[in-house]
């Protein structure tokens, strides 16, 4: 593949990505992870680049492999908080967007409203990463992807199962499987189904894929044989307010050995953290011999890396 057709986009979700682009990103991760894990960092594709980090949420994962990443890739980085910014309250969102793209090569944006991201890449002409919007988590299923190749050897013929919340991490999920022609079951309570505008595009586009992308609201029924077990907390961000409320309709999907008693015999667990143990998830299974969830949170590095080398360099 021509390594130039990446160069300059955003990456708001995997949806604006081809199925044999996705796959070149995961093989750039691999190939990228291997030099690494033998201390050859020698490639500095972003030498003299400077990314900003503009962050309305709070991270670990997303900033610390971000600015980890940048600097692995000869670049730098810097990290603006909500309090420094007030994205749409100090200032315009286009106004940040214009100012930021006079100064910087790269943003990678956390914030609520899509739309602000949507503003951001409509008025800067860098490229726009997505570092988690409410709709969306593009770079954790990118990392996500990674380490299902990695720990199966495949991502086709799998059962993917998501238990929990329909939320952003499950919008990019689906739109993924959608692309890649993957199995994916959903079981949501029907309460927090998510959107059904996202999921009638991804059925859409999924059966021109060969995806099989089904909602099951019955957890017991919906994990039944599957290799994947994958979740997330019951409110995320900007919804804690609704915690104990969630709690009550949520319980019956909390990822627990009983209910991995029905996976296939080789599953994995996966939860983008951070985790709630004890409520989406227990301590014995995120501790198990089954949880990937660390090997999970290292790739959103190396996915990363191969995000900014093929769109920055
Ligand atoms: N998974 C993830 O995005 O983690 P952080 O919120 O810590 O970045
Ligand atoms: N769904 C979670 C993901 C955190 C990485 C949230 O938005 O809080």
């Amino acid at each position: 593949m021509d390594r130039k057709r990446f160069r300059g986009r955003d990456f708001l979700d995997l949806v604006d990505y081809s199925r044999e682009e996705i796959h070149y990103l995961l093989d750039t991760a691999c190939e990228l992870k291997r030099l690494d894990m033998m201390g050859i960092r020698d490639e500095k594709p972003l030498k003299g680049k400077i990314v900003a980090l503009l962050f309305e949420k709070p991270s670990l994962r997303t900033r610390v492999s971000f600015e980890v990443a940048v600097r692995h890739l000869g670049g730098e980085s810097f990290y603006l908080g909500s309090q420094e910014v007030g994205l749409g309250q100090r200032e315009a969102v286009k106004d940040v967007a214009q100012v930021l793209d006079r100064m910087v090569d790269g943003l990678v944006i956390r914030t609520f409203a899509h739309e602000n991201l949507l503003e951001i890449a409509r008025f800067a002409s860098i490229p726009v990463i997505n570092g988690l919007s409410d709709l969306y988590h593009p770079c954790q299923v990118l990392g996500d992807l990674l380490t299902i190749q990695e720990k199966k050897g495949k991502l086709r013929g799998l059962k993917i199962c998501f238990l929990g919340d329909g939320n952003n991490v499950c919008h990019s999920w689906i739109n993924a499987a959608s692309i890649l022609g993957l199995e994916l079951v959903v079981s949501t309570p029907e309460r927090y189904r998510i959107s059904s505008q996202i999921w009638e595009e991804a059925q859409e586009r999924g059966k021109k894929n060969g995806a099989r992308i089904i909602y099951e609201v019955d957890p017991q029924k919906a994990i039944e044989g599957a290799e994947v077990v994958y979740t997330d907390v019951w409110a995320s961000m900007g919804k804690e307010a609704e915690k104990e409320e969630r709690k009550v309709f949520l319980q019956p999907y909390q990822v627990n050995s009983h209910l991995l008693s029905k996976a296939s015999p080789d599953f994995i667990v996966m939860h983008c953290m951070p985790a709630k143990r004890g409520e989406e998830i227990t301590d014995e299974v995120m501790d198990g011999p089954h949880s990937v969830v660390v090997d999970e949170a290292e790739n959103r590095l190396h996915a990363q890396k191969a995000l900014l080398t093929l769109i920055l360099s």
